[in-house]
């Protein structure tokens, strides 16, 4: 069976968590490093791994690795591909292009002449909106004159699991949401609570977590379109997919609430096309109001000892109705009135914001969320304030 030289990306900062999902799925030897987790793969592998990652961004196969000075020797390298492997004649491809310390820097040239020499057409930006999974994307990447040419196999970027159309106010990756709630610990036999839920990345992700659902299970990906593309493996992952999920109530609560109405109602929409509106409860309230009573079970009346506050806290120096300061300290006093026993992980720009809650935290990772450089931090709920 032919293996695949494959990489899983990454954004920079979670490459451990997304590595240990691919020990979890079987991969057997990885190797991480910044943005990306190097691992070799069978067929197979490659399909599962696209529909099972939670916290890559794409997974792509590198095809080729060779030295190149000029447009020869570039040239030369690239008839080392089976390129019929991975594009059809009339497929456009769109060239991702770094070069750096290179004879061959111009990056849109390097583009221009790969497309031409593989004698394809090269999807422009105009082309893209929407039809991302039909435009095969190559990256090329050169650095001190050594090419690394690699062939995407996800197509949409991984963290568009396709439920979230409904966007509130700065949304969370997906991807994000994952190693958040991965790092967590939440297990998913207890209950999970977003106090800032936005348009309820978190809940869902968790939901869907819960529930046994692949979060790639409802799109598609770029190697569907390749001519080597195996339909009868193909239908054997997807099988499985079927057989994870359960449909039997999930018996936790799991719920989001948001003081903003419009996050409320995206949340809703969101949770309903991701199939998991009757498994997380939206509210819309402040986070001031959040109360443990409504993760009591419904026969006992008993609120669960253990489970997770899981959130992404607005950021910035001021925001509507106060500052920071009020806001993480607001929430952390509610962790400790309402929710001791369990943990609070949450993302925050800064220590000295997030120290405001004055609940006991230790960083997980740190990453990017949209433009803010973030940190996840994560730490059991004591009724006790740790000193300043
Ligand atoms: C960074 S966003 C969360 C985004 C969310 N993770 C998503 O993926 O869409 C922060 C959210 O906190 C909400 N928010 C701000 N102040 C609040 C408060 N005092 N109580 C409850 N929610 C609040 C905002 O309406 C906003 O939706």
């Amino acid at each position: 069976m032919s293996k695949h030289s494959a990489v899983a990306v990454c954004l920079p900062g979670i490459e451990k968590i997304c590595e240990a999902e691919l020990l979890a799925l079987g991969i057997k030897k990885t190797h991480a490093f910044k943005g990306g987790v190097n691992f070799t793969c069978s067929a197979r592998q490659l399909y599962a791994i696209n529909v099972w990652l939670r916290t890559a961004t794409r997974v792509l196969v590198r095809v080729a690795r060779f030295d190149a000075y000029n447009w020869d020797e570039m040239t030369s390298g690239l008839d080392m591909v089976d390129w019929d492997a991975y594009l059809t004649k009339r497929q456009a491809v769109r060239l991702r292009v770094s070069s750096s310390s290179s004879r061959l820097y111009h990056t849109d040239g390097i583009a221009e002449r790969v497309a031409k020499h593989l004698n394809v057409k090269q999807a422009n930006e105009g082309d893209l909106a929407g039809v991302e999974t039909e435009h095969q994307l190559l990256v090329v990447r050169v650095s001190h004159n050594q090419f690394t040419v690699s062939v995407d196999t996800s197509g949409e970027a991984l963290h568009r699991r396709g439920w979230r159309q409904a966007i509130a106010k700065a949304p969370l990756r997906e991807t994000v949401a994952a190693a958040m709630l991965i790092s967590s610990g939440w297990q998913a036999d207890t209950p999970l609570f977003d106090p800032f839920c936005g348009s309820g990345t978190i809940a869902i992700e968790a939901a869907r977590t819960a529930r046994g659902i692949a979060p790639g299970a409802d799109r598609n990906f770029a190697f569907q379109n390749w001519p080597t593309f195996a339909p009868g493996t193909w239908a054997s992952v997807k099988a499985e997919i079927g057989q994870t999920a359960t449909d039997q109530p999930l018996g936790i609560v799991i719920m989001g609430s948001d003081r903003d109405a419009g996050a409320i109602q995206a949340a809703q929409a969101n949770a309903e096309r991701a199939g998991v509106a009757s498994d997380v409860t939206f509210v819309r309230q402040s986070v001031s109001d959040a109360k443990s009573s409504s993760f009591a079970d419904s026969a006992t009346g008993t609120t669960p000892a253990a489970g997770a506050l899981v959130t992404n806290p607005p950021y910035g120096i001021r925001i509507q109705g106060g500052d920071m300061r009020n806001l993480y300290s607001r929430l952390g006093q509610v962790a400790r009135s309402e929710f001791p026993g369990w943990t609070l992980t949450m993302l925050g720009t800064d220590a000295k914001t997030i120290g405001h809650t004055g609940v006991r935290l230790a960083e997980q990772f740190a990453t990017r969320a949209g433009a803010h450089s973030v940190s996840c931090v994560s730490g059991a709920i004591s009724t006790e304030t740790p000193p300043a």
